[in-house]
């Protein structure tokens, strides 16, 4: 079976300052960061030039959103072209705050991904199901329906990190459990053997989100389809070291 780097998103969502990020740099460049992790953070974009230049250069600088063309008429927008332009080759798609905020739909989800791998950037792409859904057994339904629609853009997979965040999670304080989190890990990991191959399946990292923290992430590394971690608010803090370091 394929090694899976282990996996440390960060997304710092709309929050941070220059003066944040410098507090931010410094943690990190002080922290043992584990070399066997690749860790990537979603910065605001306003910000990412500024994160670029200050973050150590194994700590990778992400876009959280971008459109689904190179230019044009597209106010307030940004393009996969520009992000590359300014050094970094992340971004984060399908966020549940932009499914559930601004309302982004699967089919424009997956536009954007299409796009974004046709331009040469990796994907940090992002599933997960309301707590109706989940209350009412559509967990895999609606998990596997995003994904699908994702899937169906992808042709190299090794660009892709899947993040499987229930949106019950996020910011709630609420974590899954590690068995909730690795029963839906597995599932999806038996929907890409099944829709794409087993090499993709094997491959593939599928990162959990959703209230991961100091204390709770050594026990989600242990589950064998939990690859990582996409990380809110504990990654503006300095225990995100530890959520980096949690194979260790
Ligand atoms: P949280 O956010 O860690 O603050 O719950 C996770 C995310 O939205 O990616």
């Amino acid at each position: 079976m394929p090694e899976r780097k282990f996996f440390v998103g960060g997304n710092w969502k709309m929050n941070g300052s220059k003066s944040s990020i410098d507090g931010i740099a410094k943690f990190l460049s002080d922290g043992n960061l584990d070399p066997n992790t690749e860790i990537v953070v979603g910065c605001p974009s306003i910000y990412m030039d500024y994160a670029i230049s200050k973050l150590p250069k194994n700590v990778k600088v992400s876009a959280q959103n971008c459109y689904k063309v190179p230019s044009g008429a597209f106010t307030a927008e940004i393009s996969p072209a520009m992000i590359k332009d300014i050094g970094s080759d992340w971004v984060i798609l399908g966020h549940s705050e932009r499914r559930n905020v601004f309302g982004e739909t699967d089919d424009l989800i997956a536009e954007k991904v299409a796009h974004a791998l046709s331009e040469g950037l990796n994907v940090i792409a992002c599933v997960g199901e309301l707590l109706e859904e989940r209350e009412s057994g559509k967990t895999q339904e609606v998990v596997f329906r995003q994904t699908k629609k994702i899937a169906d853009k992808v042709s190299d997979w090794s660009k892709v990190v899947i993040a499987y965040e229930p949106v019950w999670a996020i910011g709630t304080g609420k974590t899954a459990s590690p068995e909730q989190a690795q029963e839906v890990h597995e599932q999806l990991r038996k929907f890409l053997k099944e829709n794409v191959s087993d090499e993709v399946a094997n491959s593939t990292r599928i990162i959990y989100g959703g209230s991961v923290t100091a204390a709770n992430c050594k026990e989600l590394a242990k589950k064998a389809d939990v690859d990582g971690f996409l990380v809110g608010g504990a990654s503006l803090k300095p225990e995100f070291v530890n959520i980096i370091n949690a194979k260790q």
